[in-house]
């Protein structure tokens, strides 16, 4: 077996997918043409699916959003999202989606809830992969929208919905005065993400774990501007949902392969990176190929692939039961894999 091909096949875990951004070109088209959607002058759709930072990205994400009207359109989304996961690998998938987005225009949250459900639990049935949910509160609403929105969140709770996320135009809403709405969401049993450190200074990185207590930091690339910052998350174990190809799109980190890129810092520096794919027909990837990226041009070597699919059982919701027999039947399978390699992993590590 070559190196790409353990990549796409390793075991993992999805923890960082944004529902609306995993839209397929194809869908979107069809599902904007059913719903009256006008969708501005294009070749090719991929022609649409480009943006040089993350506000232009985030208003075609907008759009995909609002191709999506009924719970027949939110079971398609879900189920052909949750289809591309475990086609890379996935045994297990957390997802984000963004309620307000669907809601600006006319829809209502438990019609958003039902096809998606329904979707995560067909899957399940049908390909055995389980799947939780996590609402995510746009920053840009600011934080008594998000009041309201846990209030909407709890009120609709199923066991499927585990935590919440924020997430949307990271720079100019910084977390620090989001701590109401995280503390409410803690004691209401929820856990608790946010996005930080993508286009925001490492400071969000501390004050989401620090006043926002959140369990684990999406994406948190700027970090690595902050070395005291580095060393108390190596110290804490903090997780990190990390996504090479949006960093090409949203980030100051645009090459993959350059020896600074700020997660081959953060894995060298002993942080607990998982690899995930965030919006991946958007940014025109799938998750087995960011890890693929990861191994051809960070050079990861499957040692540290292993490591990275390990952690991922780690920076998880699932219990930890499961978690620990997760860790033990994917290290033999991820061995066994190993052990099949073509060339020796030695030298194929750079
Ligand atoms: N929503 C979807 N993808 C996102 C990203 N990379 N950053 C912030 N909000 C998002
Ligand atoms: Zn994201």
């Amino acid at each position: 077996m070559d190196i790409e091909t353990f990549a796409r096949r390793i075991p993992k875990i999805e923890l960082h997918l944004h529902l609306e951004g995993a839209v397929r070109p194809a869908t979107f088209v069809e599902l904007a043409r059913k719903n009256h959607v006008d969708i501005p002058p294009h070749g090719e759709i991929a022609e649409l699916y480009r943006y040089d930072n993350l506000p232009d990205f985030l208003k075609i994400y907008d759009l995909v959003s609002r191709s999506i009207r009924d719970a027949d359109d939110f079971h398609r989304v879900t189920y052909e999202m949750l289809e591309s996961c475990a086609d890379s690998g996935a045994r297990y998938v957390e997802f984000f989606f963004s309620a307000h987005a669907h809601q600006a225009h006319g829809v209502a949250y438990p019609t958003m809830l039902t096809g998606i459900l329904a979707a995560m639990r067909d899957f399940e049935t049908d390909r055995g992969v389980p799947s939780r949910l996590i609402p995510a509160h746009s920053r840009e609403l600011g934080l008594q929208r998000g009041l309201e929105f846990l209030d909407m969140v709890l009120e609709h709770r199923s066991d499927e919905i585990i935590g919440i996320g924020l997430d949307y135009n990271e720079a100019p809403f910084p977390p620090a005065p989001f701590q109401p709405l995280f503390e409410r969401a803690a004691d209401a049993g929820l856990r608790r993400t946010a996005h930080a450190g993508e286009s925001g200074p490492a400071e969000n990185v501390r004050d989401s774990l620090a006043v926002l207590g959140v369990d684990r930091i999406d994406h948190g690339y700027h970090i690595v501007d902050d070395a005291e910052l580095v060393a108390a998350c190596v110290e804490q174990g903090t997780f990190f949902t990390c996504c090479p190809s949006t960093t090409t799109g949203t980030t100051i980190w645009r090459d993959l392969s350059a020896p600074d890129h700020a997660i081959k810092q953060m894995i060298d520096a002993g942080l607990n990176v998982t690899i995930n794919s965030d919006d991946p027909p958007m940014f025109r990837t799938d998750l087995a190929n960011e890890f693929v990226l990861v191994a051809r041009d960070m050079k990861l070597s499957p040692e540290q692939l292993k490591t990275c699919a390990l952690t991922s059982i780690d920076a998880s919701w699932l219990d930890d039961s499961v978690k620990r027999d997760w860790r033990a039947a994917w290290t033999a399978e991820i061995d066994a894999m190993i052990a099949d390699l073509d060339t020796a992993p030695e030298a194929l590590s750079a």
